[in-house]
């Protein structure tokens, strides 16, 4: 376990940062695109028992997120959704830092947890 944390670690990167290296570039933000590309990321988290798959997946998730956050909706919907898309992220970085530490036995409700923030939000801003 100690040393799936050391791997896990070096693949998240080092220096408490969780995040994915790339992010987008700098303008508008296609909310639609990215996601569904959040969406081809949490299929293939969902669908992966293998936790280096799995933490690599969550860095991605966890770029396009914060890419998302700083998308535009509709008026007046603009501060709840940044919070909603906030607190989303700070829940995938609890799960990738729970990762990085070894704690790989209860990902499952881990995962089951961003699924409920996912479907409350949407139930909140999705169209
Ligand atoms: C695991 C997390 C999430 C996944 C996999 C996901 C996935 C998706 C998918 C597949 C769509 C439909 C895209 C299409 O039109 O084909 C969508 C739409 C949307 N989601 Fe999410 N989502 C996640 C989390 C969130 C969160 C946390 C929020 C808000 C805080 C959010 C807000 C929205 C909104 C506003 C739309 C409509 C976008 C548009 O059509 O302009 N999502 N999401």
């Amino acid at each position: 376990m100690r040393i799936q944390a050391l791997l896990l670690s070096a693949t998240l990167g080092l220096g408490g940062c969780f995040g994915a290296p790339e992010s987008a570039p700098e303008g508008a933000i296609d909310l639609q695109q990215t996601m569904k590309a959040m969406g081809r990321e949490w299929k293939a988290i969902n669908g992966s028992e293998d936790p280096l798959v799995v933490a690599n997946h969550l860095a991605t998730l966890h770029q396009l997120a914060s890419d998302a956050s700083r998308a535009m909706v509709r008026k007046g919907a603009q501060p709840e959704y940044e919070a909603a898309m906030n607190e989303f992220l700070e829940a995938v970085t609890q799960v990738q830092a729970a990762m990085a530490s070894g704690e790989v036995e209860d990902l499952t409700s881990q995962l089951e947890a961003l699924d409920a923030l996912r479907k409350q939000h949407h139930r909140s801003f999705k169209p």
